[in-house]
């Protein structure tokens, strides 16, 4: 009997076990990605494969309902989780449920110098990603910022391609870590809004190479990410989400990027261009799909019906389907149906927190004559705030990145909260720019205010004229035609009348502290007026509280510029040689390398602020920098050493920036570039010797001639600096 028994119970688990070895394998996550995707592949219909490849609604794209395979959700954007929208709308649908942490922007972030803020923000951020249930966020974006006009440098890393190179790398990590897929943007060439959907960019390919496509590059080969967007505008004559040369050759065959190729909404308009050029997935066409139009009519987009029939009809191989199907399908496999993913978090102090600490590490300190700032409390007794940046929101707006937050602090708010009710904080209007922001359906506070300037300005130098300290809080804001999507500013200097406030606020007190918030460098004609001017950015959530830790010392400001700031628009290349913003929709980038610092060193141009410039509120030396050896092996490395002292008062964080340049090449080379840096924690009176490591690839320029990457034999000079134009000591070397 007991046998009986025994032989029925062993049978039972036998038949359960083969159940569960039956388990097909695209949903047996213990079998490798590649077979599971040939499997679900096999399964498929063309109509579920068509379906995969184009939206279904404004921020989606369908699974496969009978196989159990799920939809991808995407959303916006770089800064924080954008409101649910409705199916077919931009506007959003009213939940009570998405109000998000709006992180700083990442010019700020870039600004950090810091790759360890990089990996929290991408931490964050994707945890905030996952918890709603988005399996693709739309962001980072990574475009160089060639000029100080672009309505979107905001949204971006700056100048420099090695510094955003090093600043994206664990963002997408960070992201990808929560099942969450970072998708970088707008690849490539997107260095403006002024006809941002039409304009054909001819660059040479050593710009291409060394200057617009390295962070992409690297997001793609060292980030591992695993999705990219295109971008609207063209480049060899080829629009961008359809573009063979920037899709197929470069990005698939040369980087080998395996992830999937979102289009930018609206981005695509051709179904054999899309079909054959690299695309998988296609969003935003104006649902008509040839112009804006009727709501709903995904399938008629062109990568829908139209794509059916050609595959129906046999006009088009199956295969070129399956491409596109088996990128989207590794998506998937990465993200919703990883069951080991974790489940994310929304809006959490912990994301407070990580919002407020990118923010205080990106804030930087331009000027500080006479080291007005820290404002110093216990002598204090009237803090003036002047300015409409003091109390207006800046995390509706923009365009695309425009959140719906939990909270925002403003400035003035943040300086309250901070001194209490030991100083006395007056406030005046200053000048007023915009009334409301209003964004997808969102609307920010209410702050119309219809006085007349000289009102304005007659009350803001009386609220100034008896205060200790005077915080003039202004810069651009994200409206049309600032720091917005969709259009570029027109000039450099800042609007409504701010330029004549502050001269006249600097007559009535002499510690006038001018703070700017701003995705973009701004003209200063009263640079030498006052004593201290702080470049904030936009800092989403924690904005205020982040502000008054840094302008009252709690935090010692550690940020330096990711972009030059030009004196004029004539001492910057995209300027100076004409092209921007192009003509009839032919943009030339004349400059070709020469972007940025670049430019400024090879014309000898003095900047307002050069790039990688950040104060403290304590000093730091450079000792004499030690190479390990006067020649380079062609395969080894050189140690390079610096020792870098505290010698105020104060703990502070140093950016210690390391450049290279070429003494003699045959193809020409900037003076410089950046190559290194490392950003060092210094006690009061403590000396670090900070390291770094110099390779062949750090002499490396592309040669267009050859195709490939080349570093030529000869003398080679290694800049160690506080900034690119602060450089505290130099060494030579020889490339055998
Ligand atoms: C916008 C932007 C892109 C954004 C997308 C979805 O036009 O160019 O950055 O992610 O459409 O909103």
């Amino acid at each position: 009997m007991k046998k009986t028994v025994l032989i029925i119970i062993s049978l039972f688990v036998l038949t359960i076990m083969q159940a569960q070895t039956k388990l097909p394998v695209y949903l047996d996550d213990s079998k490798p990605i590649e077979q599971r995707i040939e499997d679900a592949l096999s399964r498929m219909t063309l109509e579920e494969k068509v379906k995969m490849v184009h939206a279904q609604s404004k921020f989606s794209s369908a699974g496969v309902q009978r196989l159990g395979i799920p939809e991808n959700w995407m959303s916006d954007g770089p800064h924080g989780i954008r409101a649910e929208v409705l199916w077919d709308e931009w506007n959003q649908a009213g939940w009570t449920n998405d109000s998000c942490m709006a992180f700083p922007a990442l010019t700020c972030l870039a600004a950090t110098w810091n790759p360890e803020m990089a990996a929290l923000y991408g931490k964050s951020i994707g945890e905030e990603a996952r918890y709603r249930n988005k399996n693709v966020l739309l962001g980072p974006g990574v475009n160089i910022y060639r000029t100080p006009l672009n309505g979107r440098n905001f949204e971006y890393m700056g100048e420099d391609p090695y510094l955003a190179s090093r600043m994206v790398v664990p963002y997408v990590q960070g992201v990808q870590k929560n099942g969450v897929a970072a998708c970088v943007k707008h690849f490539a060439l997107n260095n403006q809004e002024v006809d941002r959907n039409l304009v054909n960019v001819t660059v040479d390919d050593r710009a291409l190479y060394e200057i617009y496509l390295p962070a992409f590059k690297a997001a793609v080969m060292e980030g591992k990410a695993w999705s990219i967007m295109g971008s609207y505008n063209r480049y060899k004559g080829q629009w961008n989400c359809q573009n063979e040369y920037l899709l197929n050759d470069i990005l698939r065959g040369e980087w080998g990027f395996d992830g999937a190729v979102v289009s930018d909404w609206g981005g695509v308009n051709n179904t054999e261009q899309a079909i054959y050029h690299g695309l998988d997935m296609e969003f935003g066409t104006w649902t008509n799909g040839l112009s804006e139009g009727k709501s709903n009519a995904y399938d008629d987009y062109y990568l829908a019906d139209p794509f059916l029939d050609l595959l129906k009809s046999g006009k088009v191989n199956p295969e070129e389907i399956d491409k596109k199907v088996r990128n989207i399908l590794r998506l998937v496999f990465r993200t919703n149906m990883d069951k080991n993913r974790p489940f994310g978090s929304f809006a959490t102090p912990e994301h407070g927190l990580a919002a407020r600490q990118i923010a205080e590490e990106g804030i930087v300190l331009l000027k500080n004559a006479n080291n007005v700032l820290p404002i110093r409390l216990d002598a204090t007794k009237k803090i003036a705030v002047i300015g409409e940046n003091a109390i207006k929101m800046m995390t509706i707006g923009g365009g695309s990145s425009s959140l719906k937050a939990k909270y925002e602090i403003s400035p003035l708010d943040g300086i309250k909260n901070k001194v209490g009710t030991a100083v006395h904080v007056e406030y005046a209007r200053g000048y007023a720019g915009e009334k409301i922001a209003k964004q997808d359906g969102l609307t920010a506070a209410d702050i119309t205010d219809n006085r007349s300037p000289e009102e304005l300005t007659a009350e803001a130098c009386r609220v100034a004229k008896e205060a200790d300290y005077v915080l003039f809080i202004g810069g651009l804001n994200k409206h049309d035609g600032q720091d917005s999507e969709g259009a570029d500013r027109k000039e450099l200097g800042l609007p409504y009348g701010q330029d004549q406030l502050i001269s006249a606020l600097a007559k009535v007190n002499k510690n006038v502290v001018v703070v700017i918030l701003s995705g973009n460098a701004v003209a200063m004609p009263w640079i030498n007026e006052v004593p201290a001017i702080v470049e904030t950015w936009y800092l989403g959530s924690e904005a205020g509280n982040a502000l008054a830790n840094v302008l009252t010392g709690d935090v010692n400001p550690s940020g330096k510029l990711p972009f030059t700031f030009p004196v004029q628009l004539s001492d910057v290349g995209a300027h100076k040689l004409g092209d921007y913003p192009g003509k009839d929709y032919e943009e030339t980038y004349h400059e070709g390398l020469f972007v940025g610092y670049r430019w400024n060193e090879k014309n000898k141009i003095k900047p307002l602020f050069p790039f990688g410039h950040g104060l403290s509120y304590t000093q730091f030396t450079y000792g004499k920098s030690v190479i390990s050896a006067k020649s380079l092996p062609a395969d080894g490395q050189l140690t390079l050493t610096v020792p870098v002292r505290n010698t105020g008062n104060k703990a502070g964080k140093e950016i210690v920036q390391l450049y290279i340049g070429d003494e003699k090449s045959s193809l020409v080379r900037p003076v410089k570039e950046l190559k290194s840096f490392r950003k060092v924690d210094l006690a009061p009176g403590e000396e670090k010797n900070v390291a770094f490591t110099v390779s062949v690839d750090d002499l490396k320029f592309f040669d267009d001639t050859k195709h490939e990457w080349i570093a030529e034999p000869g003398k080679f000079t290694v800049y160690v600096g506080a900034s690119s134009a602060d450089i505290r000591s130099t060494v030579d070397f020889e490339l055998k």
